[in-house]
């Protein structure tokens, strides 16, 4: 599967926070909004998530990639990664786990079920709070995500997301397919 997000999972709390980088999640439902990540139990972050009950989903840019390389190669049990990445802690307005204030769109998540997948366990969560820079917001509320430099990780390397080539249903939008229809009639 690819490209994929490598997200930056922020959880703990603000005075003992730890941040793990995931690629393997998703969005699984509109209503109620619901996500997941798949965590090894190997790793730290995973029993802080199991025990709180919380993570944030922070996403990930180019400017922020080599931090959430570090975060994804280190462990929070030795080193503390909001400070060795020189990120910011931003109090989550549902969630007892800081965000992190340099991603430009955080989610906050409270875990809803536990599934063991074999060698990742799912934590399948609502979403709770949305939290996205005003700058990535214009003045009738449109959130332009196009704007925040997104990153991407495709089997083992990271990328920039780049021109736009699309829209959702542009393919069935016949003014905008075929300019000239109107015309001809
Ligand atoms: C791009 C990338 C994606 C990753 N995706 C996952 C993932 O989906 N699930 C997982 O358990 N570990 C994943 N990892 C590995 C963890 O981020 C890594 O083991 C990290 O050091 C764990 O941190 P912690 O011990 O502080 O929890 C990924 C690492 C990178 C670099």
């Amino acid at each position: 599967m690819a490209p994929v997000p490598p997200v930056m999972v922020s959880c703990g709390t603000t005075e003992k926070a730890n941040i793990i980088t995931v690629a393997w999640t998703g969005i699984t439902n509109t209503v109620p909004p619901k996500t997941y990540i798949s965590v090894r139990p190997s790793r730290y972050s995973y029993d802080i998530i199991k025990n709180s009950g919380e993570f944030v989903i922070n996403l990930t840019t180019s400017a922020l990639i080599k931090k959430a390389d570090y975060c994804g190669v280190y462990t929070g049990a030795k080193v503390d990664k909001f400070a060795k990445c020189g990120l910011t802690k931003e109090a989550a307005s549902e969630v007892s786990c800081p965000l992190i204030a340099e991603s430009p769109l955080s989610l906050e998540c409270r875990v809803t079920d536990i599934i063991e997948l074999g060698s990742h366990d799912m934590f399948m969560a609502d979403i709770v709070a949305v939290d996205v820079d005003d700058a990535l917001v214009d003045k009738n509320g449109k959130l332009h995500l196009e704007r925040a430099s997104l990153a991407a990780f495709a089997h083992g390397e990271y990328f920039e997301l780049g021109r736009k080539i699309g829209y959702f249903g542009f393919s069935a939008d016949k003014k905008r397919k075929n300019p000239t229809q109107k015309a001809k009639k």
